[in-house]
């Protein structure tokens, strides 16, 4: 149970006091389909770039990307688009316990979305379990297929093309081929599985 400030601010320091918030079976799918919480950290700083600006992570799990940024920068405002609802009602229980209010989680698949309401974007490679082995799936209650994968990496290289201009986006683990060529790569880590990109016209 989260009481004090400090115990606080240690859960938002270590990734491993972060995933204790969560049940096992959710806990057990970190290492390979949630955000550390370093990564958030250095995500969400990239892209709370201006007070008041609305980031919206592209499939966002259990919500660690959302709630960290949104905890370490409370002057903007974190959504998480998710397909399944399960994974929401988690998030939505990690979000009272840490009582962080500037972050919304929305269940809906990411195609269903006005993306007009969002200035900037985080994007872990959402859509890649539609490409691995069945055992490795989060779980089997929704459809999994290679043409999915292209379906949907397709329709968000559309959805950033139409952003505007100063409009930001954080990869992980991503392909840089389905980024659009008005995206310029400003920072790398990580081995570059960790990209910053800002779109310049
Ligand atoms: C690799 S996980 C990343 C979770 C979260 N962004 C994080 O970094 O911790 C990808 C998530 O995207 C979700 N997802 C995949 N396709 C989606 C779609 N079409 N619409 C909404 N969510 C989707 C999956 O259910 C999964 O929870």
């Amino acid at each position: 149970m989260i009481t004090d400030k400090t115990t606080l601010k240690e859960v938002f320091s270590n990734n491993n006091n972060f995933d204790e918030l969560y049940p096992d079976d959710i806990r057990s799918l970190s290492r390979l389909h949630w955000t550390s919480i370093e990564i958030a950290k250095r995500a969400g700083r990239f892209l709370a770039a201006t007070p008041g600006a609305k980031i919206l992570d592209i499939g966002s799990g259990v919500g660690k990307f959302c709630l960290s940024a949104g905890y370490h920068h409370p002057d903007c405002n974190f959504y998480g688009v998710e397909q399944r609802g399960s994974l929401v009602g988690i998030a939505n229980q990690v979000q009272q316990q840490l009582s962080v209010a500037n972050v919304t989680f929305i269940h809906a698949n990411f195609t269903q979305l006005d993306y007009s309401a969002f200035d900037h974007f985080y994007y872990y490679n959402s859509f890649y379990e539609n490409l691995i082995d069945e055992s490795l799936y989060i779980d089997n209650h929704i459809d999994h297929s290679e043409s999915l994968y292209y379906y949907y990496t397709d329709y968000l290289y559309g959805v950033l093309k139409q952003r505007p201009q100063g409009t930001r986006l954080v990869t992980y683990q991503s392909s840089y081929e389905r980024i659009p060529a008005a995206y310029r790569l400003v920072e790398s880590d990580v081995d570059m599985l960790f990209n910053c990109w800002i779109k310049y016209r």
